[in-house]
């Protein structure tokens, strides 16, 4: 039997490396690599994404990839592992009927990926695009206990609206508003109730 030294056990970190990293526009071809991330994922974050267990079907993923501009756009993180691979999805869709230009974001990362800074930049990429297509509003609906996606909404230091909706959290941030100050502490209890699944 092989026994591993300190020195092997240290070489092997629990996180895959993110600075090998990039974030790009998602492209016609990557619903197949999209559609491998999701086979990797573990449950507990294609539920917090999804709300549910299913995992969407390829041709689910190639109607993001074929979103059209003046709907939406659409955003990835890849990396080198023998060849391309997605490793984070993150994309908006206009609203049909809001009165304001609205856009939901839809935002996931690879398990062994998260908590390295990546979901941030996929949201800010978003960010930027949505507000260089003047949408007004950004409606963020999430489980209510998704701390990361509560500190990706604070984190970006502008102005929202925080609701309890249909047993999910709302927020409803301004885009183009002047960014608040960054608050000193972090309240992550703005809703009086919580759901377990
Ligand atoms: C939500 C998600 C996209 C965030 O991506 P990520 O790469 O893990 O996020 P980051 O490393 O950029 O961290 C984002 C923020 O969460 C904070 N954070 C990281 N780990 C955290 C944890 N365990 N608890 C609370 N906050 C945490 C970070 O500090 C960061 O905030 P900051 O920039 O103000 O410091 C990712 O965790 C994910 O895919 N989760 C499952 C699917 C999901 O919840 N999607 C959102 C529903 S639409």
């Amino acid at each position: 039997m092989q026994h591993l030294t300190i020195d092997q056990w240290v070489a092997q970190p629990s996180q895959q490396d993110k600075n090998d990293v990039i974030v790009r526009p998602i492209q016609l071809g990557d619903a197949n690599l999209i559609f491998e991330m999701h086979q990797r994922l573990s449950p507990d974050s294609l539920y917090y994404r999804y709300l549910q267990y299913r995992r969407p079907t390829l041709d689910e993923f190639a109607a993001v990839c074929h979103l059209d501009p003046a709907k939406g756009a659409g955003f990835v993180a890849t990396t080198q592992r023998n060849g391309e691979i997605v490793v984070g999805i993150a994309y908006y869709v206009r609203e049909a009927h809001a009165q304001q230009p609205t856009a939901e974001p839809g935002i996931l990362v690879e398990d062994s990926f998260q908590g390295q800074g990546i979901g941030r930049s996929l949201w800010q990429r978003m960010q930027q695009h949505a507000l260089v297509n003047r949408i007004q509003r950004r409606r963020v609906l999430c489980h209510p206990n998704n701390q990361r996606v509560v500190r990706l909404v604070q984190g970006g230091c502008l102005p929202y609206q925080a609701k309890a909706s249909s047993g999910l959290s709302e927020y409803l941030v301004t885009l183009g508003e002047r960014p608040q100050p960054r608050p000193l502490r972090w309240s992550l209890a703005e809703f009086d109730f919580s759901i377990s699944y």
